[in-house]
């Protein structure tokens, strides 16, 4: 494992005095497109199999590998193919892909550009969330000057045969606008909800086209693989989870902010060398990469940030995003998750009734525990509840009430002892029936007739 120099932030300096944001005289003048250019004489095909050889796994949140779900495009043409960009974060405690536009766009524009010709793509759409007003202006300045300078265009990229036309697209709020088929619906001019699946959107995805989305922060490796290599690539990371990866550390931390490190760090490192260490309290517990991953306990610091150990050592459901948010000895677990579940019970589009009905009723159950009125059988329902919903139990159309499972999963079983003292023994209410003379005590669900 070697990290030694900033590979996704190298124009974007710790010191926010000193950022500034690379127009496209910036961006050539320090090394931009000179991948791209070498993106023109190479084929669809060898640009995919540097991708898949690096093992570039996406780095919006599902983490799969980049090259495979780029040759799920067929190869013949019937008709336009497109890329969507992901830049929706909206998953709380995520902020890296805002960072790497708000100073970097071209760095995006350039992996876009690489992808389109990997993926024959003919128009890529930047989806970007509607909050993020001064992203989406600093995007279409960049994309008026990859025009100008015969990047996109009908010329064809720098005069190949690739013609590629690139929009931003903005969103209006909603945070299933993330999950990938909600966003082709929005993108679409629909109600953002999300699609059953299959088909893929490889094969019917934007407009019933072959789609490949895409993460920024996954695009914005592109260039640099192209330009360096898989080996180099390789070099960073672990075996299954390599190359440079953004944190985003927020919480009770001294130096809240972007990081970029090799995956497979520890969260130890990553409060300790990363984040400034930890502010107001010892640490109880780390939100590992947005809230619907779940969250890592006070025994789990030498879990290591990469895809696979924080699900299979840490027990949560990935490694997500890598928004952090960590947690200090003071804070309340319960209305933590309560928090957690109310975005979830606010977000969820209402289409499939497990993820409707159950996130509304852990809300309910949640705020009801924090009000004073918990009881011993709340916990288990919570547990019940959480069971039933996701596309791992296979009752949900998309992955988000697998987010509210694991949310719930993992704060109440790595946190019990904390919501079991607010959750005390009810007293159980003997049923009795008439028999004769006597009233006699029932077993409860025994037959009483
Ligand atoms: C509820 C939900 C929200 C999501 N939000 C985002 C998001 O904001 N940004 C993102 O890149 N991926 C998001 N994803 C993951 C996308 O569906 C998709 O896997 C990703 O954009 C693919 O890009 P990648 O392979 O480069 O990671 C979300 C998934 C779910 C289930
Ligand atoms: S799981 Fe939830 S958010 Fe996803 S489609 Fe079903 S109701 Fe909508």
């Amino acid at each position: 494992m070697a990290f030694t120099e900033p590979v996704l932030l190298k124009r974007i300096p710790q010191d926010p005095s000193k950022r500034k944001v690379f127009w496209y005289d910036d961006y050539v003048a320090t090394g931009g497109y000179s991948a791209l250019k070498k993106a023109t004489t190479m084929t669809g095909d060898d640009i995919t199999k540097v991708v898949t050889d690096s093992g570039l796994r996406g780095r919006g949140g599902a983490g799969f590998s980049t090259g495979q779900k780029w040759a799920f495009i067929p190869k013949e043409r019937k008709g336009p193919h497109y890329l969507a960009v992901n830049a929706d974060e909206s998953e709380p405690g995520t902020f890296k892909d805002r960072y790497l536009i708000d100073y970097d766009p071209h760095q995006l524009l350039e992996g876009i550009a690489i992808t389109a010709i990997a993926t024959q793509c003919d128009i890529a759409y930047i989806y970007i969330r509607g909050e993020y007003h001064r992203q989406a202006k600093v995007l279409e300045r960049a994309i008026a000057e990859a025009y100008a300078h015969e990047i996109f265009g009908r010329q064809g990229i720098f005069g190949s045969n690739t013609k590629l036309e690139c929009y931003v697209h903005r969103g209006a709020g909603a945070y299933i606008c993330g999950e990938e088929t909600g966003l082709l619906e929005s993108l679409e001019g629909k109600r953002g909800w999300p699609r059953n699946k299959p088909p893929f959107p490889a094969i019917a995805g934007a407009f019933g086209r072959p789609t490949v989305i895409n993460n920024v922060e996954t695009l914005c490796c592109v260039p640099h693989l192209i330009e360096r290599g898989p080996a180099w690539f390789k070099t960073m990371g672990t075996p299954k989870s390599a190359g440079p990866k953004l944190y985003g550390m927020s919480g009770h931390v001294n130096r809240p902010g972007v990081y970029e490190d090799e995956l497979g760090i520890t969260l130890q490192y990553s409060i300790e060398n990363l984040a400034g260490g930890m502010k107001g309290g010892k640490y109880k517990a780390a939100i590992c990469g947005g809230i619907s991953m779940g969250v890592l306990g006070p025994n789990e610091l030498e879990v290591k940030l990469d895809f696979d150990d924080v699900r299979f050592r840490g027990g949560c459901l990935g490694l997500g995003t890598a928004g952090m948010i960590v947690l200090n000895e003071h804070t309340n677990m319960v209305a933590a998750l309560r928090n957690c579940v109310r975005f979830y019970a606010h977000e969820s589009c209402g289409q499939c009734t497990h993820c409707r009905e159950g996130s509304a009723w852990m809300h309910k159950i949640l705020s009801r525990i924090l009000d004073g009125g918990g009881r011993a059988s709340d916990l288990d329902m919570l547990l019940e509840l959480e069971k039933t919903q996701g596309i791992m139990p296979g009752t949900t159309i998309c992955g988000f009430a697998d987010g509210t499972a694991w949310a719930t999963r993992t704060f109440i079983n790595k946190f019990y002892e904390e919501f079991a003292a607010l959750c005390p023994e009810e007293p159980r209410v003997q049923l009795t029936i008439r028999r004769g003379t006597q009233n006699v005590a029932v077993p409860m669900g025994s037959n009483t007739r």
